[in-house]
Protein backbone atom coordinates (compact mmCIF):
# COMPACT_ATOMS: atom_id res chain seq x y z
CA UNK A 1 0.00 0.00 0.00
CA UNK A 2 1.47 3.15 -1.23
CA UNK A 3 0.92 6.76 1.36
CA UNK A 4 -1.18 9.02 0.08
CA UNK A 5 1.88 11.76 0.07
CA UNK A 6 4.02 9.03 -2.73
CA UNK A 7 0.73 8.62 -4.28
CA UNK A 8 0.31 12.05 -5.46
CA UNK A 9 4.10 12.09 -6.23
CA UNK A 10 4.43 8.85 -8.31
CA UNK A 11 1.02 9.25 -10.00
CA UNK A 12 2.43 13.12 -11.15
CA UNK A 13 5.70 10.96 -12.44
CA UNK A 14 4.08 8.52 -14.52
CA UNK A 15 2.23 11.11 -16.01
CA UNK A 16 4.80 12.92 -16.94
CA UNK A 17 6.88 10.51 -18.40
CA UNK A 18 5.13 6.86 -18.95
CA UNK A 19 4.51 7.84 -22.79
CA UNK A 20 8.53 8.46 -22.87
CA UNK A 21 11.58 6.00 -24.48
CA UNK A 22 13.17 5.13 -21.51
CA UNK A 23 11.07 6.50 -18.81
CA UNK A 24 12.19 4.80 -15.74
CA UNK A 25 15.11 6.97 -15.00
CA UNK A 26 13.02 10.03 -15.40
CA UNK A 27 10.15 8.84 -12.66
CA UNK A 28 12.70 7.67 -10.75
CA UNK A 29 14.90 10.75 -10.39
CA UNK A 30 11.46 13.00 -10.03
CA UNK A 31 10.40 11.18 -7.34
CA UNK A 32 13.99 11.28 -5.82
CA UNK A 33 13.84 15.03 -6.14
CA UNK A 34 10.21 15.70 -4.61
CA UNK A 35 10.66 12.92 -1.79
CA UNK A 36 14.07 13.28 -1.13
CA UNK A 37 14.17 9.17 -1.78
CA UNK A 38 12.51 5.74 -3.52
CA UNK A 39 9.99 4.78 -0.80
CA UNK A 40 10.13 0.91 -1.04
CA UNK A 41 6.39 1.34 -1.15
CA UNK A 42 6.69 3.15 -4.81
CA UNK A 43 8.38 0.03 -6.66
CA UNK A 44 5.47 -1.64 -7.45
CA UNK A 45 3.43 1.00 -8.48
CA UNK A 46 6.65 2.71 -10.73
CA UNK A 47 6.64 -0.99 -12.31
CA UNK A 48 2.94 -1.21 -13.04
CA UNK A 49 2.78 1.99 -14.63
CA UNK A 50 5.38 1.26 -17.11
CA UNK A 51 5.06 -2.48 -17.58
CA UNK A 52 8.63 -3.23 -15.97
CA UNK A 53 8.71 -5.79 -12.97
CA UNK A 54 9.19 -5.16 -9.61
CA UNK A 55 12.92 -6.53 -9.76
CA UNK A 56 13.35 -4.44 -12.88
CA UNK A 57 12.40 -0.95 -10.94
CA UNK A 58 14.36 -2.34 -7.68
CA UNK A 59 17.92 -2.98 -9.56
CA UNK A 60 17.79 -0.11 -11.50
CA UNK A 61 17.39 1.87 -8.17
CA UNK A 62 19.95 -0.18 -6.25
CA UNK A 63 22.14 0.00 -9.20
CA UNK A 64 22.83 3.73 -9.38
CA UNK A 65 24.56 5.44 -6.22
CA UNK A 66 22.15 8.39 -6.72
CA UNK A 67 19.31 6.87 -5.77
CA UNK A 68 18.90 6.32 -1.99
CA UNK A 69 15.41 4.02 -0.12
CA UNK A 70 15.18 5.45 2.83
CA UNK A 71 14.47 8.77 4.04
CA UNK A 72 17.36 11.20 4.22
CA UNK A 73 18.34 13.94 7.41
CA UNK A 74 17.45 17.26 6.60
CA UNK A 75 21.45 18.09 5.14
CA UNK A 76 22.85 15.87 3.23
CA UNK A 77 26.65 15.26 3.11
CA UNK A 78 27.93 13.42 0.17
CA UNK A 79 31.59 12.60 -0.14
CA UNK A 80 34.02 12.12 -2.86
CA UNK A 81 35.23 8.82 -2.81
CA UNK A 82 37.11 8.73 -6.12
CA UNK A 83 40.89 8.61 -6.44
CA UNK A 84 42.02 11.93 -6.94
CA UNK A 85 39.99 12.97 -3.56
CA UNK A 86 41.56 9.94 -1.79
CA UNK A 87 45.15 10.87 -3.28
CA UNK A 88 44.73 14.17 -1.11
CA UNK A 89 43.43 12.91 2.11
CA UNK A 90 39.86 12.53 1.29
CA UNK A 91 39.90 8.92 3.74
CA UNK A 92 40.64 11.37 6.39
CA UNK A 93 37.92 13.77 6.28
CA UNK A 94 35.32 10.62 5.45
CA UNK A 95 36.97 8.82 8.70
CA UNK A 96 36.30 12.25 10.74
CA UNK A 97 32.62 12.98 9.64
CA UNK A 98 31.87 9.45 10.73
CA UNK A 99 33.22 9.70 14.10
CA UNK A 100 31.67 13.37 14.75
CA UNK A 101 28.12 12.37 13.00
CA UNK A 102 28.08 8.93 14.77
CA UNK A 103 27.10 7.43 11.76
CA UNK A 104 28.14 5.09 8.69
CA UNK A 105 27.52 5.82 4.73
CA UNK A 106 23.94 5.82 4.34
CA UNK A 107 22.40 6.54 7.53
CA UNK A 108 21.27 9.41 9.30
CA UNK A 109 21.76 11.36 13.13
CA UNK A 110 19.41 10.34 15.20
CA UNK A 111 17.89 13.71 15.44
CA UNK A 112 17.41 12.90 11.70
CA UNK A 113 19.27 15.90 10.78
CA UNK A 114 22.28 14.73 9.20
CA UNK A 115 23.03 12.03 6.08
CA UNK A 116 26.26 10.89 5.16
CA UNK A 117 26.33 9.45 1.53
CA UNK A 118 29.42 8.66 -0.50
CA UNK A 119 29.76 10.23 -3.94
CA UNK A 120 31.78 9.46 -7.23
CA UNK A 121 33.72 12.17 -8.69
CA UNK A 122 32.01 14.94 -8.99
CA UNK A 123 34.14 16.82 -11.54
CA UNK A 124 35.72 19.47 -8.91
CA UNK A 125 39.15 16.92 -8.73
CA UNK A 126 41.12 20.18 -8.93
CA UNK A 127 39.61 21.29 -5.69
CA UNK A 128 39.62 18.04 -3.62
CA UNK A 129 39.14 16.45 -1.48
CA UNK A 130 35.51 17.66 -2.57
CA UNK A 131 31.89 17.29 -1.23
CA UNK A 132 28.70 18.44 -1.78
CA UNK A 133 26.51 19.72 1.16
CA UNK A 134 22.62 19.74 0.00
CA UNK A 135 23.71 19.61 -3.29
CA UNK A 136 26.09 22.57 -3.50
CA UNK A 137 29.95 21.93 -4.18
CA UNK A 138 32.28 22.65 -1.36
CA UNK A 139 36.04 21.97 -1.83
CA UNK A 140 39.59 21.57 -0.71
CA UNK A 141 37.50 20.05 2.78
CA UNK A 142 40.09 18.42 5.66
CA UNK A 143 39.17 16.81 9.09
CA UNK A 144 40.13 20.18 10.77
CA UNK A 145 36.83 21.67 8.99
CA UNK A 146 34.95 18.79 9.55
CA UNK A 147 33.58 20.29 13.13
CA UNK A 148 32.63 23.73 11.70
CA UNK A 149 30.52 22.26 8.49
CA UNK A 150 28.69 20.13 11.36
CA UNK A 151 27.84 23.24 13.83
CA UNK A 152 27.03 25.00 10.76
CA UNK A 153 24.21 22.45 9.61
CA UNK A 154 23.21 22.06 13.40
CA UNK A 155 22.90 25.63 13.64
CA UNK A 156 20.77 26.02 10.01
CA UNK A 157 18.53 23.68 11.35
CA UNK A 158 18.04 25.79 14.94
CA UNK A 159 17.63 28.75 12.66
CA UNK A 160 14.96 27.64 10.34
S1 LIG B 1 37.83 12.57 -7.65
FE1 LIG B 1 36.72 13.73 -6.20
S2 LIG B 1 35.90 15.33 -7.40
FE2 LIG B 1 36.92 14.10 -8.82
Amino acid sequence: MVSTDHEAVVSAALEKYSSTEGALLPILHEIQDALGYIPPDTIDVIGKGINRSRAEVHGVVSFYHHFRTHKPGRHIIQVCRSEACQAVGALGVIEKLKRTLGIDFHESTSDGQITLEPIYCLGHCACAPALMVNGEPRAKMTPDLVDSLVNELRTKSHDD
